[in-house]
C-alpha cells in the first residue's frame, strides 16, 4: 500500500551484546533496517530509528574481568567500536545508546514496579547452582558436566548435544564451573518472577499475536501459546544474585533486572533520549493508544523475547504495544555456518579495512532479502557477478556513457524536450511499485524490478546509438535527445537504489546538481536550467583478489582455553521453561592470528617445516550424532562439534569398521580447514583421521583416533 499521508514511526534493530565485534551476520539486520528506515524517510514521513549496545549480564561481568578492566571500560570500548563499524556501513541511527543508561535505569524500574502494581511480579525460591570459589550463580552456559540421561561428557547444563534430552543444570553429573572449574554446590535463593502465566497475559497475547505481519511468525507464537486452555507459558525469572552487571531491582537489594529485562526496554531509553535532545514528546509516542508506529527489526532467534515477553511488559506496564515485529532469517557464507578457521567469520571492521566498499554489502543483501525468516546466504561468486554486472554493468555504466557527450556537446544541459520520453514514462510509473516494495520489505523484488528497468535502457542506448550520432554532426539533436533521455533515466533508477545505496545516490545528486531525492521526484526532471557536472567515476567493481585477502584477514586459528569465557549473550537459554527459542551456541574462545603467508620449507625431499604443518587446523571433535549414509556401503555420516557456533558435518569412509552407535559421544581429531567437498550425498565439511596399516588389503582395520581425557571440543593439535 503506497503511503502518502505523513505517519510518525519509531523504528529499531536488536540491540548487539556488547562484548564482540560487529560481523555481517549482525549486518544482516541493520542493513535491513537501515534500507526501510531510509525508504519510509523518503515519503517525508518522520521517522526515528533508534538503537544501543546491550551491557549487561554475566558474560560482560567476566569478559571486563578477564581483561582486567570494568565493565563499564569495557562497553565504552565497544560502544566506539560499534559505532564506527554502523557508521561505515552507512547505518543512519538517529540514535545510539547504550542499556546502561540513566534513562533506562529509570524506565526499567517503572515497568518493573507497574508489572508489581498489577500482581504480575512473584517471588519464589529457586535452586541453582553456585561456584563456591568466584561465589557466584552460575548461568547455563558457565556449567558443564556429565548428561544425566547418556552420560556424554562436557554438556552444557539445559541441554545435551549427543542425546538431544533437556534438562535442568542441576540435574548434570560431575558438574564444573566453566568460571572456576570448582564443582558447583546447590543453593537456594529468591527470585522475582514476570507472572506470564496469569490469564491476564496469555488473553492478551493470543489478541496481539493476529498483529504479527509474518505467517512463519504467527505460527511460532501459536506453538508456544499452544491451545486455549491449556496455559503453557511458564513464569519468566527476571531477576539475578549478585555479583552481576546490571541494574539492581528496588527494594531488593543485592537482586539484579536479568538482562534481558533491561534490554528491550532499552529502546525506548535511547528513544528517551533522542526526545530529550529533539524536544520531542516521549510519552506521546509511548502511551497506550498511541497514533504513533512502532516496529522491531531481530533475528529469528529472539523472536520469543519480542513477541512474548516485550509486548506483556509493555501492555501490562501502562506502554502502548508494537505496532509490528520483523524477523529475519541468519546468514551463512558460501552455504555454510560462518567459521573463524575459514575465514568467513567477516567482521564488519575488515570489511572495510581491507578496501571493500560498504554499499556492495548493502546492495547484495538487499538483492536477497524478501522479507521473510529464511536464512540468507552470501556466496562470493554470486556476491562478485552481481555487483560487477548488476551494479557497476548494468546501472553505473548508463551514466558514464551519457554524460561525457552532454557536458562536452552541450555544456551539460538537458533536451528538456526529450524529459517527456516514453522510456521514462515507463520509469517514472515504476517509482511507487518500487517504493512499495521497500515498505513491504521485499527488496529482493524491488532491486530485482529496478534491474530489469535499467536493462530496458540499456536496451535504448543501444538502439540509438550516441557514439554514432557524435560522429555526424547533422545529427547533434539526436544525440542530445539520446543523451538526455539516458541521463535523466539514471536519475530515476537513483532513485529507486537510494535506500539500498545512500552513498552513491548523494555522489550522483551532486554529479547532477540535484537536491536529495525523494519519492515524489518520480514526477520532476532533470532541466536545461541546471546543467549536470561532468561525470566522475561513482564506483568501482569488485576484484577477486579483494575478496581473497578479506578472507585471509579473517581467518584464524582457534585456541580454546579450558575454562575460558565464551562470549556472546547468556540470554536465550535462560528463560525458565521453554524450549522453543534459538539458544546461542558459545562461539569459539580465543582466538590467535596466523601467518597468512606461506613459509618456504618445501625442498622436495618429503620433510616439511614446522610453518607447513602448522597450515593444517587439526581439532578434537565430539562425534554428536553419526548415521549410515543411505546409497554408500563404505560412509559414515558424522556430526561434529568442534567448538563453534554450530555443528559440522563430516562423510567418512569408515563405515566396514564401526557400527553408527559406537561412535556417539566420542572424542576424535579433525582437519578442520580442509577446503569443504560436494559429494553426492552433500557437502563434507572437514576430515576425521584414521589409523591403517600401509597394506589395508593384507593387514585389514580401520582406527579413528581418541585423545586422552580432559581434551575438549575444538581444541587444537599440533
Ligand atoms: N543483545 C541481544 C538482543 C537484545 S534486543 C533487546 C542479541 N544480541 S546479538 O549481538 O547476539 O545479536 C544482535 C542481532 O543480530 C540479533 O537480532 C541477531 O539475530 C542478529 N544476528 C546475529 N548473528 C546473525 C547472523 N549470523 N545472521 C543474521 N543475523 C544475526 O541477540
Ligand atoms: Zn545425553
Amino acid at each position: 500500500m503506497p503511503s502518502t499521508a505523513p505517519r510518525r514511526v519509531l523504528v529499531t534493530s536488536a540491540l548487539p551484546y556488547a562484548n564482540g565485534q560487529i560481523h555481517i551476520g549482525h549486518l544482516v539486520e541493520y542493513i535491513q533496517t537501515d534500507v526501510w528506515v531510509r525508504a519510509l524517510r523518503m515519503h517525508g514521513h518522520e521517522v526515528h530509528y533508534v538503537g544501543a549496545d546491550d551491557t549487561h549480564g554475566t558474560p560482560i561481568m567476566l569478559r571486563a574481568e578477564k581483561e582486567g578492566i570494568t565493565p563499564r571500560q569495557l562497553i565504552e570500548r565497544v560502544w566506539q567500536e560499534h559505532k564506527r563499524d554502523f557508521d561505515s556501513f552507512g547505518i543512519s541511527f538517529d540514535n545510539y545508546y547504550s542499556t546502561d543508561s540513566e534513562e533506562n535505569r529509570v524506565l526499567s524500574e517503572q515497568v518493573y514496579l507497574a508489572l508489581k502494581d498489577a500482581g504480575l511480579i512473584v517471588e519464589r525460591d529457586v535452586e541453582q547452582a553456585y561456584d563456591p570459589v568466584r561465589e557466584m550463580f552460575l548461568p547455563d552456559r558457565f556449567i558443564k558436566g556429565e548428561c544425566p540421561k547418556c552420560g556424554a561428557k562436557d554438556q552444557y547444563g539445559d541441554s545435551c548435544e549427543v542425546c538431544g534430552s533437556t534438562y535442568a543444570p542441576t540435574d548434570l553429573k560431575n558438574p564444573y564451573s566453566v568460571v572456576s572449574g570448582a564443582t558447583p554446590v546447590r543453593r537456594t535463593s529468591t527470585h522475582h518472577f514476570f507472572k506470564l502465566s496469569d490469564p491476564r497475559c496469555e488473553n492478551f497475547l493470543r489478541g496481539w499475536v493476529a498483529k504479527l505481519a509474518q505467517p512463519e511468525a504467527t505460527n511460532k507464537m501459536r506453538e508456544w501459546l499452544g491451545d486455549s486452555g491449556d496455559a503453557k507459558l511458564a513464569d519468566w525469572d527476571i531477576s539475578r544474585d549478585a555479583p552481576y552487571f546490571g541494574f539492581e531491582i528496588p527494594g531488593a537489594p543485592g537482586k539484579y533486572f536479568y538482562v534481558w529485562l533491561d534490554a528491550p526496554v532499552g529502546y525506548y531509553a535511547s528513544f528517551k533520549n533522542l526526545c530529550d535532545k529533539r524536544g520531542l514528546n516521549f510519552e506521546e509516542w509511548v502511551r497506550p493508544g498511541s497514533d504513533t508506529e512502532q516496529y522491531h527489526f531481530i533475528g529469528k532467534d529472539i523472536l520469543y523475547f519480542h513477541t512474548l515477553f516485550w509486548p506483556a511488559m509493555l501492555e501490562f506496564s501502562g506502554h502502548r504495544t508494537p505496532t509490528n515485529v520483523f524477523a529475519h532469517g541468519f546468514l551463512t557464507v558460501d552455504g555454510q555456518k560462518m567459521s573463524k578457521s575459514r575465514g568467513t567469520f567477516i567482521t564488519a571492521q575488515s570489511f572495510i579495512d581491507n578496501g571493500l566498499n560498504a554499499e556492495w554489502l548493502r546492495y547484495y543483501f538487499a538483492a536477497k532479502l524478501n522479507g521473510s525468516m529464511e536464512d540468507i546466504d552470501l556466496n562470493f561468486g554470486d556476491f562478485i557477478a552481481r555487483v560487477n554486472s548488476d551494479l557497476v554493468g548494468k546501472y553505473i555504466n548508463i551514466a558514464s556513457r551519457a554524460a561525457g557527450f552532454l557536458v562536452k556537446r552541450f555544456g551539460g544541459r538537458i533536451d528538456d524536450a526529450a524529459m517527456s520520453h516514453a522510456l521514462l514514462a515507463q520509469l517514472r510509473e515504476a517509482v511507487p511499485t518500487v517504493a512499495a516494495l521497500y515498505e513491504q520489505r521485499d527488496y529482493s523484488k524491488a532491486l530485482r524490478q529496478t534491474m530489469e528497468l535499467a536493462d530496458t535502457v540499456n536496451g535504448y542506448v543501444d538502439t540509438v546509438k550516441p557514439w554514432e550520432l557524435a560522429k555526424d554532426p547533422a545529427r547533434a539533436q539526436a544525440l542530445h535527445e539520446a543523451c538526455s533521455v539516458s541521463l535523466e533515466a539514471f536519475r530515476l533508477l537513483t532513485l529507486m537504489l537510494k535506500p539500498v545505496l545512500p552513498l552513491l545516490a548523494a555522489s550522483v545528486e551532486n554529479f547532477l546538481a540535484i537536491a536529495p531525492l525523494k519519492w515524489s521526484d518520480a514526477s520532476t526532471a532533470l532541466s536545461s536550467q541546471q546543467p549536470v557536472n561532468a561525470y566522475q567515476h561513482l564506483m568501482t567493481r569488485v576484484d577477486q583478489k579483494q575478496v581473497d585477502a578479506l578472507i585471509a584477514a579473517n581467518q584464524e586459528s582457534l585456541q580454546a582455553t579450558p575454562g575460558d569465557i565464551q562470549p556472546g549473550g547468556e540470554g536465550a537459554r535462560n528463560v525458565a521453561g521453554v524450549e522453543a527459542q534459538g539458544a546461542k551456541a558459545p562461539k569459539a574462545a580465543k582466538a590467535a592470528k596466523t601467518a597468512a603467508s606461506s613459509a618456504g620449507g618445501d625442498e622436495g625431499d618429503g620433510v616439511i617445516s614446522i610453518d607447513d604443518f602448522s597450515k593444517i587446523d587439526l581439532r578434537i571433535a565430539l562425534i554428536v550424532d553419526c548415521k549410515a549414509v543411505a546409497g554408500s556401503d563404505k560412509l559414515l555420516q558424522l556430526t561434529l562439534d568442534v567448538g563453534e557456533e554450530k555443528t559440522r558435518n563430516v562423510f567418512s569412509g569408515i563405515k566396514s569398521a564401526y557400527q553408527p552407535e559406537q561412535l556417539v559421544g566420542k572424542l576424535t581429531v579433525m582437519v578442520a580447514n580442509l577446503a569443504p567437498r560436494k559429494m553426492k550425498f552433500g557437502l563434507s565439511e572437514g576430515m576425521v583421521l584414521a589409523a591403517s596399516a600401509a597394506d589395508e588389503k593384507a593387514q585389514p582395520g580401520l582406527y579413528i583416533l581418541e585423545p586422552n581425557s580432559g581434551a575438549k571440543p575444538g581444541m587444537r593439535v599440533r
